[in-house]
């Protein structure tokens, strides 16, 4: 092995790092040249037959060219490697030009916008916003609400019980509960949300929303319910509509009202929204029972009020004009872009 040579395997190495056209093909000119078996490494084994004073030159040599060799591909690599990325960034260029599928876009669901128009007609009077638990004790969703164990008002809502003292509330009248329990009156309060029973058909759902209102002040009257519903109807369903009040039974309010208004869509006329009455069922109402302020420790008669709760797929279907109750929870672009 001569110097000569030992320049040669430099050259060849050089050019060969210069030359590889990717990481992988640089990395075998490296374990062809600089590896444990390569090319350099051998020509140190051959050192060996070298005669004595020939030996500490060639050695410092070989090892200059490794050191240059080294730093020749780590130059040849990192260059690489950067074309690499260059390359591999261009190949993955967005083209924000590019034409796709329009995406869906939601919708706000009608049960929403529905319950926020109602929010903020009943803020103009006055009232503000409560919520109260879906797992309801008995005592709030039945008992408070003077419908004692096994009176025949519970057969009226078809419960889910979920064990011996609690149920999935049937309506959203344990909010009255719930606020007069934890507030002093005066008190304007309008509570919403899901309520569950069970009953399923085209005019039905298991789980559907309700909305409830309360006033609880000094000398609250039939009149003052008649006048707040009949406002509320007319703000939410347009000018025009007349409000009935029926007399009606509710445990919880004394005298009881169910309340109609006449039919939006036939103007009174008779359809088959209306089933040809010209009118339509919205909800019930009443005076707060006293037995009611009992259970809740509210001072009567010092403190009256009236409350009422109506359905929200109800009003939406009315305003609307939908066919079938179950189109709510289907959650449907479709359906939901019609409003
Ligand atoms: N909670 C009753 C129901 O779901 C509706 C109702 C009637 C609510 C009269 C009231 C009320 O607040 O005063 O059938």
């Amino acid at each position: 092995m001569s110097q000569t040579q030992l320049t040669q395997i430099k050259e060849n190495a050089l050019k060969a790092f210069s030359s590889a056209q990717n990481s992988q093909e640089l990395y075998g000119f490296k374990v062809q040249y600089l590896g444990k078996s390569g090319s350099l490494t051998e020509s140190m084994k051959l050192m060996a037959t070298l005669p004595k004073e020939e030996k500490p030159l060639f050695g410092k040599m070989v090892n200059e060219i490794k050191t240059e060799l080294e730093a020749a591909y780590e130059q040849a690599e990192a260059s690489l490697k950067n074309k690499e990325i260059d390359a591999k960034m261009l190949s993955e260029k967005l083209d924000l030009s590019f034409s796709t599928a329009a995406k869906e876009q939601g919708k706000e669901h009608p049960i929403h916008k529905v319950t926020n128009e109602i929010f903020s007609i009943m803020a103009r009077l006055g009232y503000s916003l409560r919520t109260g638990p879906l797992i309801e004790k008995d005592y709030y969703n039945f008992e408070a609400l003077n419908i004692p164990p096994n009176h025949p008002a519970r057969d009226m809502q078809d419960t889910f019980f979920v064990d011996e003292s609690h149920v999935l509330r049937t309506h959203t009248s344990p909010i009255q509960i719930h606020s007069l329990e934890n507030e002093k009156p005066p008190l304007r309060i309008i509570g919403t949300g899901p309520v569950f029973r069970c009953d399923s058909d085209i005019s039905h759902l298991p789980n559907f929303h309700q909305i409830e209102g309360m006033c609880v002040d000094e000398k609250v009257s039939m009149s003052d319910l008649k006048g707040t519903i009949s406002f509320f109807v007319r703000e939410f369903f347009g000018p025009g509509l007349k409000t009935r009040f029926r007399p009606s039974f509710f445990p919880f309010t004394e005298p009881s009202a169910e309340v109609d208004c006449s039919c939006p869509i036939c103007k009174g006329k008779g359809c088959s929204m209306c089933k040809q009455t010209g009118w339509i069922e919205i909800g019930g109402s009443g005076l707060i029972n006293p037995k009611v302020f009992a259970h809740a420790n509210v001072e009567y008669p010092k403190w009256q009020g009236f409350a009422f709760g109506f359905g929200v797929e109800r009003m939406a279907i009315i305003k609307y004009g939908v066919d079938d109750i179950r189109h709510f929870p289907s959650n449907d672009v479709r359906f939901l872009k019609q409003f």
